[in-house]
């Protein structure tokens, strides 16, 4: 197996997770002032946990966490561990929201009866850990917007990670198992937003083997099978969301760098207007929004 030295930031990440003490503590000494400071636990466990991260497992599937928009996130082998990137798509969803949000506010300025308009009925499509969805709940209820959100995987171990952190952070979220939006059954909900991180990446990509992606779920990455060219899933939930968004609603996926030409072409010809690809904080070409 292979193994590296770990970056200061993760030895301090698996010392304050091992020892309940803060970061400040572990900077203020030196190596050997920690170790003669720490029980023969605490240095079992550092000691364990690093060998861990070293042969190579996920940092935050050994801690147990990952922090995604500001917020602590649980997450197990069972759930993609939340992007940096991904951060980008919950922006552009909030900033729909919110437009959304004015819109209705100015009907009912003019016309107090739109004033019994029932929540904004938000879809998150391959929810994993549920950050998304929770992230969009959490900052809902922060601006004092009316979401109401329900939240599809087909994975039974993702939605039961994605329920615990929808307890932790008190999100009311309807979950479904199920194929994209299959999971709604004969259901007559119609979305004013559906957002999706899908499985994008081609089957045969060698980044697969590279990185946390050999310990991530395949059925997160790669997604329906085969996948040639990794868009068999944004395929599928372009193609079906008219059919479940009101007119006027709005579709968000995120895809790969280098996928959103293609990604622009499938909604354009599914019937979305305004459709606009965005890139990420680092100028990669990452997500593509467009409305009905
Ligand atoms: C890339 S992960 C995204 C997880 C999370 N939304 C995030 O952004 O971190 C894709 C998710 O889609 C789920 N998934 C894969 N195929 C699916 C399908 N056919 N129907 C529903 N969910 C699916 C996977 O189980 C996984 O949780």
């Amino acid at each position: 197996m292979q193994t590296r030295r770990l970056p200061a930031h993760e030895r301090a990440a698996i010392g304050c997770w091992a020892t309940g003490r803060d970061r400040s503590w572990f900077a203020a000494r030196t190596p050997e002032e920690q170790d003669q400071a720490l029980s023969a636990g605490e240095r079992a466990l550092v000691a364990l946990l690093t060998a861990r991260r070293e042969a190579g497992l996920p940092l935050a599937y050994l801690l147990g966490f990952r922090e995604f928009f500001g917020q602590r996130f649980f997450v197990n082998p069972s759930v993609l561990i939340p992007r940096a990137e991904t951060e980008q798509l919950l922006e552009a969803a909030l900033q729909v929201v919110s437009e959304v949000v004015s819109e209705v506010s100015s009907a009912v300025a003019s016309d107090p009866a739109a004033e019994s308009r029932p929540a904004l009925q938000v879809l998150d499509l391959g929810t994993g850990s549920g950050c998304l969805a929770i992230g969009l709940d959490v900052a809902a209820r922060a601006k004092g917007w009316p979401l109401a959100l329900t939240a599809v995987d087909q994975s039974f171990a993702a939605l039961q990670t994605a329920r615990n952190n929808a307890l932790w952070h008190g999100a009311h979220i309807q979950f479904l198992q199920g194929s994209w939006f299959e999971a709604l059954g004969q259901s007559e909900s119609r979305f004013d937003l559906v957002l999706s991180n899908p499985p994008y990446i081609a089957a045969q990509d060698p980044h697969l083997s590279q990185g946390d992606l050999p310990y991530e779920p395949a059925s997160a990455l790669v997604g329906s099978q085969p996948n040639a060219d990794g868009l068999d899933d944004l395929r599928v939930i372009v193609g079906q969301a008219p059919r479940w968004l009101r007119p006027g609603g709005w579709l968000l996926v995120e895809h790969s760098h280098d996928q959103q030409p293609q990604v622009i072409s499938l909604m354009q010809a599914a019937g979305f207007a305004k459709v606009v690809g965005q890139a990420d904080l680092s100028g990669t070409p990452r997500l593509v929004k467009g409305q009905l």
